[in-house]
């Protein structure tokens, strides 16, 4: 076994995010405004995408450099075109554990070949069990009937354990909280609420939208009493509780109010084949660029290490202290 490979604050390179596509047939106001994401917007061309090969010989260099979590998002990831055909080439992979997050619009029809194709879990993202607020999140009139359809076919297929992320903001969704939490109490998932982020800058993000995982945690255990439970594995972006009554587990993902960027070990690959060393990043290097000319894969294994070795980034810590990143790409693009 070599060295871990480490970057300048000696966080070692565990999971590649990989955005499969920037777009999404949702219009999430925290995520993909309708009022900057119209039919003007101009989304990459085919030309610009990855293809899956090169996605997959990248793939493999970063598993040669311990890469061992490979994660598929977007946009959304199911609108890219027989994604399992990717998984198939990627599962192979040694070592790697391959996830994806989805609106989960898609996934009651395709829960089952995502599994065969060697899929191993699900992350299904849904902001209420109100159909008129989750109407207002989705901004696409999308129903709650049919993401929840898509968690049963996914637990059925056998992607489990399913978790669940509920972005909250204040004053449109925050009176769902409990609603989602007594919704998959016992159902052997595990709901996450994440603080609504000021990733991208389409969003026009406010700290007075975000709802602090201090205040979600009381409202929950006002109802529920939860106790804390350990970390998975380091560098686990969710904080884990328990209910104590037995009800399972909830998750809270607090990247505005306790900043994780000590123990991260994100790297992430956008769609276009540039990869950012933080999702907020203003920044990428054009990996595709090198793809295309020839490179060799010690050429590329050598930008990649290069890029890691070299990293700084702790956006989360930085904004705490009041130091703000003005450009910052949109998470649409650079993968949640
Ligand atoms: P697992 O722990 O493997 O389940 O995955 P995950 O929680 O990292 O992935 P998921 O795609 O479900 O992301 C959950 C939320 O955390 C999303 O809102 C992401 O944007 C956010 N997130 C994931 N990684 C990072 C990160 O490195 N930094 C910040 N600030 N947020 C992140
Ligand atoms: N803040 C927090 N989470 C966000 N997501 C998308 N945009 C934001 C934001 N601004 C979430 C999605 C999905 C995950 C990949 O990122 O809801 O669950
Ligand atoms: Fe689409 Fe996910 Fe962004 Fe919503 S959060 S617009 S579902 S990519
Ligand atoms: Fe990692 Fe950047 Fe997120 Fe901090 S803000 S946890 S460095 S991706």
């Amino acid at each position: 076994m070599t060295d871990p490979l480490l970057d300048s604050r000696h966080r070692p390179l565990r999971d590649l995010r990989i955005s499969v596509t920037d777009r999404c047939n949702f219009r999430c106001i925290y995520c993909m405004p309708k009022s900057t994401f119209d039919h003007n917007y101009r989304f990459l061309p085919k030309g610009e995408i990855l293809s899956y090969e090169e996605i997959v010989r990248l793939a493999r260099l970063f598993v040669a450099q311990g890469v061992t979590k490979i994660r598929l998002t977007g946009g959304e990831p199911l609108v890219r075109r027989d994604i399992e055909h990717l998984i198939e080439q990627l599962a192979p992979l040694p070592g790697i554990e391959i996830s994806l997050t989805t609106n989960g619009s898609l996934l009651a029809g395709r829960a089952r070949s995502l599994r065969s194709a060697g899929l191993h879990r699900v992350t299904v993202s849904l902001d209420a069990i109100d159909e008129t607020v989750f109407a207002r999140m989705n901004d696409v009139d999308f129903p709650v009937a049919e993401v929840l359809a898509g968690i049963d076919a996914a637990a059925s297929a056998g992607l489990a354990p399913i978790k669940v992320n509920a972005v909250i903001k204040r004053g449109v969704n925050d009176g769902e909280i409990i609603a989602m939490a007594r919704h998959f109490r016992g159902s052997g998932h595990v709901l996450r609420f994440i603080e609504y982020m000021d990733a991208g800058n389409a969003n026009h993000w406010r700290m007075d939208d975000v709802v602090p995982a201090t205040e979600i945690l009381r409202r929950i255990n006002s109802e529920w009493p939860l106790e804390a439970v350990d970390a998975n594995y380091p560098g686990e972006v969710a904080e884990r509780w328990r209910y104590r009554d037995g009800g399972g587990e909830v998750g809270i993902i607090a990247s505005v109010s306790h900043a994780f960027c000590a123990d991260c070990t994100r790297l992430r690959l956008a769609t276009d084949g540039r990869i950012y060393t933080c999702l907020f990043a203003s920044q990428g290097t054009d990996l595709r660029a090198l793809l295309r000319s020839g490179a060799s894969d010690a050429e590329l294994t050598q930008a990649i290490t290069g890029i890691w070795q070299a990293r700084d980034d702790r956006y989360s810590e930085l904004r705490a202290k009041g130091i703000a990143v003005v450009k910052k790409i949109e998470m649409s693009y650079i993968g949640g």
